[in-house]
């Protein structure tokens, strides 16, 4: 029968491209799912679309001197062209910053604030006084009160995934400007997750007990089981969606408020494109929906969301919420802000065309139960050793031998052996035993049955050796060989969920039309008819060389390299005014003489020409240069540094050092020929 589905993927943030942790915890199991409802012809809306809002976008935009809605704009259509690029089929993929979606969340809010649904609530918050602004969410960095986690953010835990108020974190640090925030007293609405305490209690606790993923019930029960407490759903910043209530000017909802809503008002766009109504696909109680997320979105999609909803009082509840655990990335937890990740589009550039091959190999090694690591290695070895060797051989001899023997017709079929019963038996058994696994939203497990029936496939070949049969028995070979073909389109279809690409190349070489159903493999119908011509054949993987993957692993070494780089000069000083800076005299100048000073491992002694006399400068740059090294090298001299005793040599000064991108000391080094410049001013 068929059922109503509503399938939600996580918003991405806009501030960014997105990387393999985001398709494997998220997109890819989502795609899956929705492919394989609509091959068991559900009525599916799968829905995404950018999350606009939100501090990670203002910051980004101030970082590089932009708007926000500039911010937005470049990544909306790079993440959606990702999207496409990997096959993701949403019904819709929308943005937070559309009108439709300012609407339907401004309404929410009035209805929730109608019913009397929150708490009006004056009280101190955290606020930068030289920054003029409020610190909520990412604007705040202090230790988790959970966990001890010291860079926890304002409104959640990146370490434990507890989400809590700004001003529940210990030691409080503007992410600004790094000043102790002081507390100023502001107006905002609050959604008393108290009053629905007992009803999640019930609603998780019991009803979802034994459906829902254990990781997932384990945090939700965790969080109630500790007490919920109002959460505050306004912030006073100037991106966002106006607070649509009086007296609420400079204030906006709270990115976690108006995101969700975002499945609902990118429903709802979709619905109008379409001539449908969106109602149904929210409000009937016959609806399955089910939210994909990854495991740091948990709270917000079992507790907050929900609440929301519930408060709202016409929605239906998600029936799962299926969130896996972390991908890692070589050992290492993918970062974007330490860009430790592979991007998409970085992907794309190095392995063209080989969309499928990155789906299969994240679902192979999904996080699902519990963190996992993603290796160049092991996804070179699951390409060359599975998708090449196993899947696209077995396509390949079927296919080539096809066109040898048969002039590309599909043969008669001749009398079944066991082995060809039992190659077909597994082949109409397999379709139940994936739809076993995604039911449980196990796709790791699914991925191995589809690739077990390539490799029965392959085996079966290899047993029957038709090469070698044909000279002795060419009639057997028609049997084997219109067997071979059934397995390969069957393969093509159950391969749709998960390698969407490959599936339709492969349904066109064998020129399948039309293409059979889920239902036909399963029922053990004829799947391609003795006489049918397929098409030519052609390569569905290749495989991947070493020095393919050596680029990858030394891109992510660079990329290290930099971040150390990064990391020691990201430390940011308060500013000064001009004047301060105005008082260094600051002279280009000459080594003249360089000398170890003697016991030491650290310091030269140097004697420099600035033009104007020769000073006498102890430097800590032995470990980095030889004394012979340094000298004539053009150095920046900082002059008027108060003249210092080191190991009794006066020091007249200092030379400006920088450190190279790969970690390396390096002079300051003017590019002029003549010494004598001095007041050099550099700004
Ligand atoms: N932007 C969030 C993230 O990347 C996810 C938002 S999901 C939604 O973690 F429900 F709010 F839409
Ligand atoms: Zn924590």
């Amino acid at each position: 029968m068929s059922k109503r589905f509503t399938l939600t993927a996580a918003l991405p943030y806009t501030n960014g491209p997105i990387h393999i942790g985001h398709l494997a915890g998220v997109y890819v199991p989502a795609d899956i799912y929705a492919r394989y409802l609509r091959l068991q012809g559900h009525d599916v809306a799968f829905i995404c679309g950018s999350d606009e809002h939100g501090v990670p976008i203002t910051i980004k935009a101030k970082k590089e001197g932009i708007s926000p809605q500039d911010v937005v704009d470049r990544y909306h259509k790079i993440i959606e062209n990702s999207f496409k690029e990997f096959g993701i089929s949403f019904d819709n993929y929308s943005r937070t910053s559309s009108k439709i979606h300012h609407e339907t969340a401004s309404d929410f809010f009035n209805t929730l604030h109608d019913k009397g649904a929150f708490l009006e609530e004056t009280t101190d918050q955290l606020y930068d006084a030289e920054a003029q602004q409020f610190l909520a969410d990412r604007f705040v960095l202090g230790t988790c009160p959970k966990c001890g986690f010291t860079e926890s953010y304002g409104d959640q835990c990146e370490a434990c995934g507890t989400s809590h108020n700004a001003t529940d974190l210990i030691e409080p640090k503007s992410a600004i400007s790094g000043n102790v925030p002081v507390l100023k007293s502001t107006k905002h609405w609050y959604l008393p997750l108290d009053q629905h305490q007992e009803f999640l209690q019930s609603w998780i606790g019991t009803e979802h007990k034994h459906d829902w993923k254990s990781n997932v019930y384990g945090q939700c029960m965790s969080w109630i089981n500790d007490g919920l407490r109002p959460r505050a759903v306004t912030r006073d910043l100037d991106w966002g969606i106006p607070v649509p209530v009086e007296g609420a000017d400079g204030k906006v909802l709270y990115v976690w408020f108006d995101a969700p809503i975002g499945y609902i008002s990118s429903t709802k766009e979709w619905a109008r494109a379409n001539g449908k109504d969106w109602e149904p696909y929210w409000k009937d109680e016959e609806t399955t929906l089910l939210h994909f997320i990854g495991k740091d979105n948990i709270v917000f999609h079992c507790i907050i969301f929900p609440a929301m909803l519930k408060a709202e009082g016409s929605y239906i509840l998600p029936k799962n919420v299926p969130a896996n655990e972390f991908l890692n990335l070589e050992g290492q937890k993918l970062s974007t802000s330490k860009n430790w990740a592979v991007w998409l589009p970085d992907y794309l550039k190095a392995f063209p065309d080989q969309q499928d091959v990155l789906r299969y190999v994240l679902t192979a090694t999904a996080p699902e139960t519990k963190d996992n690591d993603f290796t160049w290695k092991d996804f070179q070895a699951r390409n060359n050793n599975e998708l090449v060797a196993v899947y696209g051989n077995f396509i390949n001899r079927v296919l080539v031998l096809t066109h040898k023997y048969y002039s590309g017709k599909v043969p008669q079929l001749k009398e079944l052996t066991g082995a060809d019963k039992d190659v077909l038996g597994e082949l109409s058994t397999t379709p139940k035993e994936i739809q076993q696994s995604l039911e449980r939203f196990r796709f790791r497990e699914a991925s191995q049955i589809l690739m077990n029936l390539a490799r029965s496939g392959n085996k079966y070949l290899a047993d029957e050796e038709p090469w070698k049969v044909i000279k002795t028995n060419p009639e057997r070979v028609q049997t084997i060989m219109y067997t071979a073909l059934q397995i390969a389109s069957g393969l093509s279809v159950l391969s749709e969920p998960f390698l969407p690409h490959t599936a339709e190349k492969l349904q066109k070489m064998l020129r399948l039309d039309p293409i059979p159903s889920w239902k036909d493999v399963r029922q053990g119908h004829t799947l391609l008819a003795s006489g049918h011509c397929i098409g030519k054949p052609s390569l569905l993987f290749t495989k991947i060389e070493d020095p393919e993957i050596e680029e990858q692993l030394d891109l992510l070494k660079a990329s290290k390299k930099s971040n150390a780089v990064k990391n020691t000069t990201a430390v940011q000083k308060t500013s000064i005014p001009f004047g301060d800076f105005s008082k260094m005299d600051l002279r280009v100048g000459t080594i003249l003489t360089a000398k170890k000073m003697p016991k030491t491992k650290k310091l030269l002694v140097l004697e420099v020409d600035t033009g104007a006399e020769v000073r006498t400068i102890v430097s800590g740059i032995a470990e980095a240069y030889a004394p012979e090294a340094v000298v004539g090298k053009k150095v920046t001299v900082l002059c008027n540094l108060k003249p210092r005793d080191l190991r009794g040599v006066e020091s007249q000064g200092m030379i400006l050092m920088a450190k190279s991108d790969d970690g390396q000391l390096v002079f300051i080094q003017p590019d002029i020929t003549h010494h004598t410049v001095s007041g050099v001013s550099i700004c």
